[in-house]
């Protein structure tokens, strides 16, 4: 179920947790999704989705994320402190390489390519790990958990 640039399961996996995804449905002459004028609105999508877990998922317990996203300032002020003070690294499964949970960073709201990461990305590549090709990423991966609860006092539903 989508609620503007996020999005989740209908239902819980089975330790209780529910993904959600960030995908960008909103730049406009004020900017991308992610730009300090927009703040309300992700975090109005983000409560909408919270309430749909609430209403939808009666076996959720917990909200999950796994993004390169999580370093950013910008992304990380939509959620609550507890969500992103659990951010940790992980790394992907091999076979799980492709999503934009990494490749998103070499693109801008405008899917530019970013020179600045375009240029780490091709100088990490002669000395490319191939047994771990995903730490040419100037950002790595990070996953995150926090409880429901959190996202409803958070968010004031
Ligand atoms: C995320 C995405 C929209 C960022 O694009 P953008 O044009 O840089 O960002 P916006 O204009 O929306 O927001 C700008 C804000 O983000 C910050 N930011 C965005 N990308 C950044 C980066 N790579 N490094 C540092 N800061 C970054 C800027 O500093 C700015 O923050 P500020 O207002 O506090 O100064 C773009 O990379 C994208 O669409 N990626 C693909 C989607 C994706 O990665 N999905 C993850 C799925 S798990």
């Amino acid at each position: 179920m989508r609620f503007g640039c996020f999005a989740c399961n209908n239902v819980a996996d089975a330790d209780g947790s529910v993904p959600i995804h960030f995908r960008n449905f909103d730049t406009d002459a004020a900017g991308g999704p992610l730009v300090r004028i927009k703040l309300a609105r992700r975090r109005d999508e983000m409560a909408a989705l919270v309430e749909h877990i609430l209403t939808k998922c009666p076996d959720a317990k917990h909200v999950r994320g796994r993004s390169w996203l999580y370093h950013l300032p910008a992304y990380r002020r939509v959620f609550p402190p507890a969500y992103v003070a659990s951010a940790e690294p992980v790394e992907p499964e091999a076979r799980n390489f492709q999503g934009n949970s990494l490749w998103g960073q070499v693109i801008d709201s405008e899917e530019q390519l970013r020179p600045d990461v375009t240029d780490m990305v091709m100088a990490a590549l002669p000395t490319m790990d191939l047994a771990r090709p995903w730490t040419v990423f100037p950002f790595g991966l990070l996953a995150t958990r926090a409880s429901l609860e959190k996202f409803v006092e958070f968010y004031r539903l």
